[in-house]
């Protein structure tokens, strides 16, 4: 069954502008022919009674005198007008005087003279008025006009209202068809975008060029795209990282298992055990890590600021050592993503486990620094500090600078006098 909303936006837009158009037009038509016809009947009222005017004026003298042949003769000048079939001259006592019968007209009866004035009938028209002599009626004249040529022009009035109607139609139909393109346009092209999109293709662009509530639609959509997209390279890099980090730490503890069981010596057994206790360890933090930086999304820096806090003071003060954390947080704009989350809060842990590993240091000097241009990530110590070489030593440092990079910072280090080391990750908010 015909259903209006299962018509597609195109179809809708020609289907109103056509009803409206044929609407408006077919007002326009009907007064135009009903105008056209009331104009039509007033002239040929005036035009019978000039006639039946004239031929009065012209036959009160003959009336007076009684000279039907006179009378008669005027009447037969009603000839000329082809419209004209019959008229009829009457005494004042409403008795026939003359008469005038178009040739090849069907016999007519001379009507009673008993009204005045004018009357349509289906047909024809008739007019009934006195003959004046003087300011007295001596007389009436009667004329009666056929109305075929009336309804010749009203045909061609309206076959040519018609042409024009049907010219405006086909006009509005050119015109439309080009301007439902505006509209149509730019939606097909957001409903192909969001086909593309829907498959998968994040990277896709809606392009529209009007600057109408549809452009608003399409960049809302983009940026939602956009959003989808960067939260999709997110996940991604964050799953890579975890089947490097933690995939790494499992296939450690598989072979260092394996060979713990061939080994000979109990203490051979139980040094295996114990890098495989370590390994574990870190790879619990690992997974915490993860599912701390996946469960960030309502994290703002004051939080991230006071879990740097609670797990460096833990850490250190545990072994002994002052720890102190200054935090500067400022307005970032943005809150922390998830990467960023995770491989800061990596580097902390391998800044702060170098210091307990390798430091002798007495006190730790964090600062966690927040602000629109970068995020910085101090962490001092007045250990014995670290030689040049030393920075690519170990795996941990060098995983540190990696991490910086990616991330679109950098990491230094610097060891002063050879007592103390601080590092800094100088970080954009938006990487
Ligand atoms: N805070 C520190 N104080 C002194 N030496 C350090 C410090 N941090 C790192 N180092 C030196 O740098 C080396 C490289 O560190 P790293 O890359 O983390 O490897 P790892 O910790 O596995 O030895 C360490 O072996 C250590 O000699
Ligand atoms: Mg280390």
């Amino acid at each position: 069954m015909f259903k209006l909303k299962n018509l597609s936006i195109k179809q809708k837009l020609i289907l109103i502008s056509f009803s409206t158009t044929f609407v408006v037009l077919l007002i326009g038509i009907i007064g135009n022919i009903i105008q056209g016809a009331v104009l039509f009947r007033k002239s040929a009222v005036r035009n019978l009674t000039i006639h039946s005017r004239i031929i009065g004026y012209n036959s009160a003298a003959a009336l007076a005198f009684n000279d039907r042949e006179s009378a008669g003769q005027i009447l037969s000048a009603l000839k000329a007008n082809q419209n004209i079939v019959n008229a009829v001259i009457y005494t004042k006592e409403g008795e026939v005087f003359a008469t005038f019968n178009r040739d090849g007209k069907e016999a007519f009866s001379t009507p009673k003279p008993q009204w005045r004035g004018y009357r349509f009938a289906i047909n024809h028209l008739e007019a009934l008025e006195d003959i004046v002599l003087d300011g007295e009626p001596i007389g009436a004249i009667y004329v009666r006009a056929e109305l075929n040529e009336l309804y010749n022009m009203m045909t061609w009035f309206a076959i040519v209202v018609g042409i024009v109607a049907a010219g405006a139609f086909f006009l509005a139909f050119v015109i439309l068809t080009k301007l439902q393109k505006t509209i149509t346009t730019p939606i097909r092209n957001l409903t192909e975008a969001t086909r593309i999109i829907a498959r998968g293709d994040y990277s896709h662009k809606v392009n529209i060029q009007s600057n109408d509530e549809i452009k608003e639609l399409a960049d809302s959509f983009n940026k939602m795209t956009e959003d989808i997209r960067r939260y999709q390279a997110e996940k991604e890099k964050i799953l890579k990282d975890m089947h490097d980090g933690i995939g790494g730490i499992t296939t450690n503890i598989k072979l260092l298992s394996e060979l713990a069981q061939k080994g000979s010596s109990i203490k051979d057994m139980k040094n295996a055990l114990k890098t495989i206790s370590g390994l574990s360890q870190e790879g619990l933090t690992e997974i915490r890590g993860f599912i701390q930086s996946l469960d960030i999304k309502d994290t703002t820096w004051q939080d991230m600021a006071a879990e740097l806090r609670s797990f460096g003071s833990n850490m250190i003060e545990s072994h002994g050592l002052m720890f102190n954390m200054k935090g500067l947080i400022g307005d970032a704009g943005d809150q922390p993503n998830s990467l960023l989350y995770l491989n800061l809060f990596r580097t902390y842990k391998e800044a702060l486990t170098n210091i307990i590993k390798h430091s002798k240091a007495k006190s730790v000097d964090v600062l966690f620094s927040v602000n629109k241009e970068k995020i910085i990530l101090s962490v001092k110590d007045d250990g014995v500090g670290l030689k040049e070489k030393e920075k690519s030593a170990g795996r941990g440092l060098t995983n540190m600078i990696m991490r910086a990079r990616e991330l679109g910072g950098q990491l230094t280090i610097l060891s002063d006098k050879g007592t103390n080391i601080t590092l800094e990750i100088f970080l954009p908010v938006k990487s």
